[in-house]
C-alpha cells in the first residue's frame, strides 16, 4: 500500500488550493436551511440530521425540527417520545436520544451556551471528532477538521492517499491533512467546501473532474486514479432475520403496541408485537401466539396474512412476515405495553417498517 508521501501534502500550493476551492463555494453552493445562520444550535442539529442520511431527506426533518424545537431550551424540555416521533423515518435514532441528552448537558452545564472548545464539545453524547469539527468550525469559526467518508474520499483523490478509509485509524491521517490545508480566514466555508465538492463534484463512481475547480491541484486527476481511490475494503455481509409480525385489535378496536428496550436496535421506539421466527420449529402461526402469550400474557388469534415488509439496517436485513390478529382475553397495560385507538395510535413514534405494517392493516380494512 501507499503511504501517504510527505510530497503530495507539501507539493501542493495552499493558498492556490484555498482559493480556488471557496471561490467555487461562493459560486455554487446548495441553498440550504442550515447555511441561512450560524447558529451553534441549528448546525449541531443539522450535523447530526446529516450523519448517514442524504441532503434531501434531511431539509424536511430539519424544518419541522427546529419549528418544534427552536432552541436548547425547548429540546432540553420536551418530552422523549415527541424528539423521537420528530425523528421518526429518519433512522439511526439513537441520534436522536443522544442529541437530546447533550442538549440538555449544554442546558444545564454551560448556561445553553454550546461549548467551543474541542474538549468541552467532544465530551458531549454524540458528538464525536467529525460533529465536533464541523460545529467549531461552521459555528465558531475554529480552524478545526471535520472529516467525515466524503471528505476523506475527495483529500484521498487531490493527495493521493491510499490508506483504507474503512479502518477507523485512517481518519487521523485525512485531520493531519485538514490542518495543514485549512484556510484560517474561513474555516468554515473550507470545511462545507470539501463537503459540498464530495456531494457535487467528486462522487463516488462517477466523479465529474472536467467541472472540479481543483483539479489542477489533484494528484488522482493528474495520475488518473480518480476512479480507484479511496480505498475501502468490503464490509461485512448483511444478516438475515426472518420475523412475523401482528396488528392486533381488542373487541373494542384498540390496537396493541409494545415499546421497545431502551437499549439496542430501535430503541425506546413502539412496534407491534414481533416475534423472530425459527421455521425448523412449528408454524408460524403457533409461534407468534406462543410468543405474545409468554410476552404480553396475552390470548390471540392469527388472522390471514396483510403483506411482507423487507427492512435493511445497517448490518441486518428484516424480512418480516405481518398479519392481523384478534386479542382473545384480557391485557394489563404496562408502561411499555399499551392497548391505543387508532387515533391515539398517531402519537406514537414507530420504526419505518411498522409504519407500513400499519398502513397495510388499515389498508386491509377497507
Ligand atoms: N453533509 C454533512 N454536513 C453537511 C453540510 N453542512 N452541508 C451539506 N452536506 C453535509
Amino acid at each position: 500500500m501507499k503511504e501517504i508521501s510527505k510530497n503530495n501534502i507539501d507539493s501542493i500550493d495552499i493558498k492556490g488550493f484555498q482559493d480556488d476551492l471557496l471561490c467555487w463555494f461562493q459560486a455554487e453552493q446548495r441553498d440550504l436551511p442550515w447555511r441561512k445562520d450560524q447558529d451553534p444550535y441549528k448546525v449541531w442539529v443539522s450535523e447530526i440530521m446529516l450523519q448517514q442520511t442524504r441532503v434531501d431527506t434531511v431539509i424536511p426533518y430539519f424544518h419541522r425540527f427546529i419549528e418544534q424545537f427552536p432552541t436548547i431550551k425547548d429540546l432540553s424540555e420536551a418530552k422523549e417520545e415527541k424528539v423521537l416521533k420528530a425523528w421518526e423515518g429518519l433512522g439511526y435514532y439513537s441520534r436522536a436520544r443522544n442529541l437530546q441528552a447533550a442538549v440538555r448537558e449544554v442546558h444545564e452545564k454551560y448556561g445553553g451556551k454550546v461549548p467551543d472548545t474541542p474538549k468541552e464539545i467532544s465530551s458531549l453524547k454524540g458528538v464525536g471528532p467529525y460533529t465536533a469539527g464541523a460545529i467549531l468550525s461552521i459555528a465558531y469559526g475554529i480552524p478545526e477538521p471535520a472529516v467525515d467518508g466524503n471528505v476523506m474520499r475527495v483529500l484521498s483523490r487531490i493527495l493521493s492517499i491510499w490508506d483504507d478509509i474503512a479502518k477507523p485509524s485512517t481518519r487521523k491521517v485525512f485531520e493531519a491533512a485538514v490542518r495543514k490545508l485549512i484556510s484560517h480566514e474561513n474555516p468554515s466555508h473550507f470545511n462545507q467546501a470539501l463537503m459540498e465538492l464530495g456531494a457535487l463534484i467528486c462522487t463516488p463512481t462517477s466523479p465529474s473532474c472536467l467541472l472540479c475547480p481543483v483539479r489542477e491541484h489533484c494528484t488522482a486527476f493528474h495520475e488518473g486514479t480518480q476512479l480507484e481511490l479511496p480505498i475501502k475494503t468490503k464490509t461485512k455481509k448483511q444478516r438475515n432475520v426472518q420475523l412475523a409480525a401482528a396488528v392486533l385489535a381488542d373487541n373494542q378496536g384498540r390496537i396493541l403496541i409494545h415499546k421497545r428496550p431502551e437499549k439496542g436496535l430501535l430503541a425506546n421506539l413502539w412496534e407491534f408485537p414481533m416475534v423472530e421466527i425459527n421455521l425448523a420449529y412449528v408454524s408460524e402461526k403457533e409461534q407468534m401466539k406462543d410468543a405474545f402469550h409468554t410476552e404480553y400474557g396475552a390470548k390471540i388469534e392469527i388472522d390471514e396474512m396483510t403483506g411482507q415488509i423487507e427492512h435493511v439496517f445497517s448490518h441486518l436485513t428484516w424480512n418480516i412476515n405481518v398479519y392481523k390478529g384478534k386479542i382473545i382475553s384480557v391485557v394489563k397495560e404496562e408502561a411499555d405495553l399499551k392497548l391505543v385507538t387508532l387515533e391515539e395510535i398517531k402519537e406514537f413514534p414507530f420504526p419505518v417498517s411498522h409504519q407500513k405494517m400499519f398502513k397495510q392493516f388499515l389498508d386491509s380494512k377497507v
